[in-house]
């Protein structure tokens, strides 16, 4: 047995390194113990890895690399060897072993993504940050006790979250501090580290309120949703046992009310925003090309990612990429980007100062002898595909978002948007940014008349003209 030692047992290169010396010396994975920092204090030294019996290790799919990643922030102790056994087999002729979703190292390992991805979503969403005054600095402190060793991966969402802020995420296993320019990772801390109380809490607690609707109340969802072992470090956790309490009175009161204004709902794109995957654009284009949140994957030629410059002013969204796209790997190339191209010429706009993508990122079709028809992504594949364009949007920050069709307008609206009604007008999204909708198009290359052609080109570029108030 050779004993192998990581003295940080999530950090990818640190096993890469080690798994890539292991199978360049021929080490069966049978023969290897993985210790963690301190199992390797206790249990003395590493073993000498053999030399190496051959020059380069088979390339190893992108999937492999991202699914250990997520997997390496697991607590399960047999994450080490199980990941090299997978690596082993793919350098030893198992090129396409992901693909197999039924193989017992696969499926394990899928599971521990799905929970590392869970935990990752419930931290983004229950950190509650105390204010705490250092003389005339202000700190905001936070503590949360996440199942598995994400806070590496969390941080970079919260940095961006709170950029202007100076604050610390403390948990029994790491801490991350941002200082307003510089993200540092350390040890863990104790919850007496972290405040309790502070002014926030009443803010917290009214918003919470406000937005608890009686006439929803699921117990049995909200528990699943957030889980009780979080509500001790939530201010507005303290308020549900009595807003369950005086549900139904408030319910009946409710109907008995006159209807009121409706209040700003969350967008989708906002919703999906939690589960945004992190990176540059380069880095979510990469990973998008292995994306398997849907079945549109399968028959699809290549994933289509936006295009143009990432710190571009205007995002322009289209819905799903067509025949041509699928083939280029680029959006917007086909019929309906020629279309696009000509009204942005006659609007006076450099298609290459956008950056172009799409609600959905696959071409969904049914084919026909020779030909691939076109069918309409549905709602649940609109939805899983939407974390991908909240992240090309976090990442871009875009003065304004251009929607061209519905199913792009609803996305970013929200469903009760109607686009030819509201079509034309920069509108203020609740995060504060500027979008816009209009046509999709295709929608003009499917109108049944030359004159209803031409107008709807006039219209559309009339639209397009608008973005010119955004671009400067
Ligand atoms: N239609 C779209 O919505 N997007 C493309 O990329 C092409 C056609």
């Amino acid at each position: 047995m050779l004993a192998v030692t990581l003295d940080d047992p999530s950090d990818l290169d640190a096993w890469r390194a080690k798994a890539r010396s292991l199978l360049l010396a021929g080490v069966d994975p049978a023969d290897v113990e993985w210790r963690t920092g301190a199992g390797g204090g206790l249990f003395g030294s590493d073993d000498v890895i053999p030399p190496a019996r051959r020059t380069t290790v088979p390339a190893v799919p992108r999937a492999f690399l991202g699914l250990a990643g997520t997997v390496l922030a697991h607590r399960d102790p047999r994450r080490h060897a199980t990941l090299y056994r997978m690596l082993w087999r793919i350098a030893h002729g198992e090129r396409e072993l992901l693909r197999i979703a039924t193989d017992e190292d696969v499926a394990w390992a899928h599971a521990c993504a799905r929970q590392v991805s869970r935990d990752m979503h419930k931290m983004k969403a229950f950190v509650r940050f105390r204010e705490v005054r250092l003389g005339e600095d202000t700190v905001y402190v936070a503590w949360f006790e996440p199942e598995h060793d994400i806070v590496p991966a969390v941080a970079p969402f919260f940095v961006r979250r709170f950029t202007g802020m100076h604050w610390s995420l403390l948990t029994p296993s790491r801490s991350a501090h941002w200082d307003g320019a510089t993200l540092a990772i350390g040890p863990g801390a104790d919850r007496a580290d972290a405040p309790t109380e502070d002014a926030l809490e009443d803010l917290w607690r009214t918003y919470y309120a406000s937005i608890f609707n009686p006439a929803r109340l699921k117990v049995d969802a909200m528990r699943r949703e957030m889980p009780v072992k979080y509500w001790k470090n939530l201010p507005e956790a303290r308020l549900i046992p009595e807003l369950v309490r005086d549900a139904l009175p408030r319910m009946q009161a409710m109907v008995e009310r006159q209807p009121t204004v409706p209040r700003k709902k969350v967008t989708p794109l906002q919703k999906a925003a939690v589960d945004a995957p992190e990176g540059s654009i380069a880095a979510l284009r990469r990973q998008a090309r292995d994306c398997r949140a849907c079945d549109l994957w399968k028959p699809a030629t290549q994933t289509v990612f936006g295009a143009g410059p990432s710190d571009a002013r205007i995002v322009v969204i289209g819905e799903q990429p067509g025949d041509q796209e699928d083939l280029a790997g680029k959006p917007f190339v086909g019929p309906a980007g020629k279309l696009f191209d000509r009204a942005l010429d006659e609007a006076g706009i450099d298609r290459s100062a956008l950056y172009v993508t799409n609600a959905v990122k696959h071409f969904k079709f049914e084919p026909r002898g020779k030909v691939r028809l076109h069918k309409r992504a549905n709602a649940e594949e609109q939805a899983a595909c939407r974390p991908w364009l909240a992240a090309e949007i976090e990442r871009i920050r875009p003065h304004g978002i251009v929607c061209m069709g519905a199913m792009a307008a609803q996305g970013v609206f929200g469903s009760s948007f109607r686009l030819m009604a509201q079509r034309g007008q920069w509108l203020d999204l609740p995060d504060g940014r500027k979008a816009m909708a209009t046509v999709h198009p295709s929608y003009l290359l499917r109108l049944p008349d030359h004159d209803a052609r031409e107008a709807g080109f006039a219209d559309f570029v009339r639209d397009l003209k608008l973005m010119r108030e955004v671009l400067g």
